[in-house]
């Protein structure tokens, strides 16, 4: 990591060094015309190479002064930050190059000079040295004595101006040298070649041409040869250059015998400019030297010009080899910025990250402990909710249970009442008033340990509703009717007043008949002698609503009382408590339960109005097809208003007096009663226990059984499932009687296969009627299984243990049936039973004793065989088993009304 980002920071430092100053420099070039300013720039650019910051621009003035003063105008007006000048005549040049030096801009004089002093630097050779040792030179060739003629440069360019000077002061010092000529040349070859065959002519003395440069020396030479003079004059010229056309060339060709060399000097005027551009120290006056080329150095000198052209052109080769490196150094070094910066941005994101992460995880860690300080809390919380929760189950199972155990004595105290009452032909007005007084207080009391149960049903959600749809109309006409005569009797008018004189409604009966018997109570309660209590029924079609409304005039409810009127126990503020507190919690939760609603408005001494609106239909879960049981009926037990003398529930002829019920209830006195309520109809056993109640069964496989579910160890359930388990006793209904009231036991009861479930205290009356409907379902259930296999016994199905003892009993008796001795005994020892069980069973079942269901399978049989025609009816009569013919005749007779040879004459069709 540290590693990295040293090299990072040392890519960065690469990255970040200065940039080179940018400069500009403007060339103002007097020609390009010739090989030697060609030369010229070719080193200015090779100088430049080494500054890729210097934006370089030469301008060409092609031997025209004018032209180059506005060229250098233009330099200056870009703003140039150097200005190079090469004159190309130096007066009309001089005043622009003093005011570019003027006004700041450094300017380097290259090769041809102007005629002031004010410019930065010159670079170039010494043309008054040229020239004094082209003079030395020419007079040491002709040993001093000799007549010379000069081509001179173009007029008013300083290189000539300077060579003539020192050429004439070269010579001077030989007095046999004269300069008999002169030529005017322009620095090219055509003027020479123009104007000097004439001033030969003129002048056939001359022996030695010094031209200024070697292109006019080349033209002198072929204007000699022309004139067949070239053995004889000797050419001397200036600039020595390298190539085919230079100087070095001519001289080795012997064109010329010497030239000077006069460097052109760009890479020097280069350097110049930019040591004087970068500030660095400088020379102003940087001399190119001179030295003559002739036949003794020529060789020498091609020899290093070549050299240096070959290095010259290695070191272009390299540069072009560093150019390539350098544009792939860029482009690496681009891709190597961007790869810093990546990684770069990859550190300052693994930073970021990093440090997010340490956030994170400070965060993680405090939400974690706070996490651990809420689970703690939260399971305290749970802990204390679950041991408020215990108590309160505990407190509440007790409260219920204590309710249960009320419900039995009362049940003791109503069902001697009730005898009294109803039977008691002998009691006095005053008996009878007073057996009144206890049976309404009785009631009473069993209907507040009624709701206080409800209370618990609705508290653990185990209340259901089971809704039928019904006019509700009558309904609470019915419940209204109860109320008549205590209304009647304290002067209170009760008024009904439903808006049509039947509305359907899907409603629970038992639900919706405690509401509004609770709220018709209240009403009645509240209100004094003489008032009015108006029960009103609205249909509310565009809500899907039913309204039912029971208006008093009361004392009505106070401000204190509003709130809580629907809480559970509570009293009222109101000095006399009337009620429970239960009545109006009960209705709420009752009327909720039903999805509906239960609102009140009140005037305080005028009288309240209770809601109850309802919808009119109900989810499928909440309806029931079963018949509802008769609320009503309880209702007026519990207002203790006695069923009518001539009600069908309260006289029914004892027909069943043959039947045989079983008993079985552990406390005494409630044992003792049942007992005796059964007598008059039925054949009575008891047993106090769950195991002598067993065997009983077993034994006496009686047609009923009632049985209590609280039995000490062997509990009702597990006696109704035992019954239910053993074919012996399978078939015998049992009606489950318990103060347990829950909807669950009812369920648990049901399930372990009771028949019926009714819960104390039990309205006797009620509970025969039921043991009446019960043994009269087993008949019907007789009837049909005798059917059945009458028809044919291989459908009795055997799903249920009945069925799977008709089945056995009919596929032994089916094996055996041309066996003529068989017996009850050999039926009875095949199945593991006794006879007598064995007897009693089918006769609970079919109603008929062995011996008739094997004759009546037999019979059945032999309606069959009969319409064999291969069969006579002897040969059936053995095959079924029967003694002899005559005793299958008479049997086939007594049960079908026709004889065996009749049955066959009516079902075969005689062979013609
Ligand atoms: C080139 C040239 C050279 C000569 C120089 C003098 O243009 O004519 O031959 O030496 O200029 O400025």
């Amino acid at each position: 990591m540290g590693q990295a980002l040293g090299l990072l920071l040392l890519l960065a430092g690469s990255c970040t060094a200065p940039a080179p100053k940018p400069y500009r420099v403007g060339f103002s070039q007097c020609t390009t015309g010739d090989a030697w300013r060609q030369a010229m720039l070719a080193g200015m650019k090779k100088e430049l190479s080494f500054y890729p910051q210097v934006h370089f621009q030469m301008k060409d003035a092609h031997d025209n002064s004018a032209l180059q003063q506005r060229h250098i105008q233009e330099f200056l007006n870009e703003g140039v930050d150097l200005l190079i000048v090469s004159a190309n005549q130096a007066e009309p040049i001089t005043p622009i190059v003093e005011e570019a030096f003027n006004r700041g801009i450094p300017v380097v004089i290259l090769d041809r000079r102007t005629t002031s002093k004010l410019y930065t630097a010159y670079v170039g050779g010494n043309n008054l040295e040229v020239g004094q040792t082209a003079g030395n030179y020419a007079s040491s060739l002709l040993h001093q004595q000799g007549n010379v003629l000069e081509v001179l440069g173009a007029a008013g360019a300083s290189p000539a101006v300077d060579r003539h000077r020192g050429f004439v002061q070269g010579l001077a010092t030989y007095p046999g040298m004269h300069l008999v000529a002169q030529v005017q040349g322009d620095w090219k070859r055509p003027s020479v070649i123009r104007a000097l065959p004439a001033v030969l002519r003129a002048h056939p003395e001359v022996n030695l041409i010094f031209a200024h440069n070697d292109r006019m020396a080349l033209g002198a030479y072929q204007v000699c040869k022309q004139l067949g003079l070239d053995r004889r004059i000797r050419i001397i010229g200036v600039d020595g250059l390298a190539g085919p056309q230079g100087g070095i060339q001519l001289v080795q060709d012997k064109v010329l015998t010497a030239t000077l060399l006069y460097p052109p000097g760009g890479e020097e005027a280069i350097r110049t400019a930019m040591k004087i551009l970068q500030k660095q120290p400088y020379e102003k006056e940087n001399i190119l030297s001179t030295m003559v080329i002739d036949s003794t150095n020529v060789l020498t000198m091609k020899m290093q010009t070549e050299k240096l052209a070959s290095q010259q052109q290695d070191i272009q080769r390299q540069q072009r080899v560093l150019q390539a490196q350098l544009a792939t150094y860029t482009s690496q070094q681009i891709v190597l910025y961007i790869l810093a910066a990546a990684l770069l941005g990859a550190l300052v994101l693994g930073v970021v990250l990093w440090r997010a992460f340490q956030v994170n995880r400070r965060i993680t860690r405090k939400l974690a402990g706070q996490n651990e300080e809420i689970r703690t809390q939260r399971n305290q919380i749970q802990a204390l909710a679950e041991q408020a929760r215990v108590e309160t189950e505990a407190k509440l199972r007790f409260f219920t249970n204590f309710s249960h155990e009320l419900r039995t004595p009362l049940t003791l105290i109503m069902g001697p009442v009730e005898e009294l009452l109803t039977n008691g032909a002998d009691l006095s007005a005053a008996q009878r008033h007073d057996l009144g007084l206890v049976r309404r207080n009785t009631q009473r009391l069993l209907q507040l340990v009624n709701q206080l149960l409800d209370f618990r049903k609705i508290d653990v959600g185990k209340m259901p509703v089971r809704a039928t749809e019904g006019n509700v109309v009558a309904f609470v006409r019915d419940i209204m009717d109860v109320f008549e005569k205590p209304a009647r009797q304290r002067g209170i008018s009760l008024r009904f007043l439903p808006a049509e004189p039947s509305i359907r409604l899907w409603f629970d009966v038992n639900i919706l008949d405690k509401v509004i018997f609770n709220l018709l109570s209240n009403a009645l309660k509240f209100t004094p002698e003489r008032g009015q209590i108006t029960v009103s029924i609205q249909p509310l079609p565009a809500e899907g609503q039913v309204r039912i409304s029971v208006e008093d005039t009361g004392r009505g409810i106070s401000e204190q009382d509003r709130a809580h009127i629907f809480e559970w126990f509570y009293q009222g503020q109101q000095g006399v408590a009337k009620g429970s507190g239960m009545g109006l919690a009960l209705s709420m939760g009752l009327v909720r339960l039903h999805q509906g609603e239960l609102t009140f408005t009140s005037t305080p001494g005028q009288g309240s109005t209770f809601t109850v609106t309802l919808p009119q239909e109900l989810p499928a879960s909440m309806r029931s097809t079963e018949a509802p049981v008769p609320a009503l009926a309880l209702a007026e037990e519990e207002l203790g208003l006695s069923v009518a003398e001539d009600s069908p529930i309260a006289r029914r002829p004892g027909k069943d007096s043959k039947a045989l019920v079983l008993v079985i209830e552990d406390n005494l006195e409630v044992n003792a009663f049942l007992a005796q309520k059964l007598r008059p109809h039925f054949q009575v056993q008891t047993a106090t226990d769950g195991a002598t109640g067993l065997r009983l069964a077993a034994d006496t496989i009686p047609d009923l059984i009632v049985c209590d579910v609280m039995l000490p160890e062997i509990t009702g359930l597990e006696v109704v499932a035992q019954l239910k388990g053993d074919w012996r006793t399978s078939h015998i209904p049992v009606v489950l009687l318990t103060a347990r009231s829950a909807p669950e036991q009812q369920v648990e009861g049901v399930q372990a296969g009771a028949d019926l479930y009714l819960t104390k205290p039990f309205n006797p009356t009620f509970l025969l009627e039921n043991l009446r409907t019960l043994l009269s379902n087993r008949d019907r259930q007789r009837e049909h299984f005798r059917r059945e296999l009458s028809v044919d016994t291989a459908t009795v199905a055997p799903q249920r243990v009945d069925q799977k003892f008709l089945s056995d009993l009919t596929a032994i008796v089916e094996a055996n049936l041309g066996n003529a001795k068989l017996s009850v005994e050999d039926v009875a020892r095949s199945l593991g039973t006794s006879r007598v069980q064995l007897y009693r069973k089918t006769k609970a079942l079919l109603g008929t004793g062995v011996t008739d269901f094997i004759q009546d399978i037999r019979l059945t049989k032999a309606r069959q065989q009969l319409l064999n025609p291969e069969l006579n009816i002897a040969d059936v009569a053995y095959q079924l088993g029967f003694a002899s013919p005559s005793y299958f005749s008479a049997s086939f007779k007594a049960k079908y009304r026709i004889s065996p040879s009749e049955f066959r004459a009516l079902h075969t069709t005689p062979s013609v």
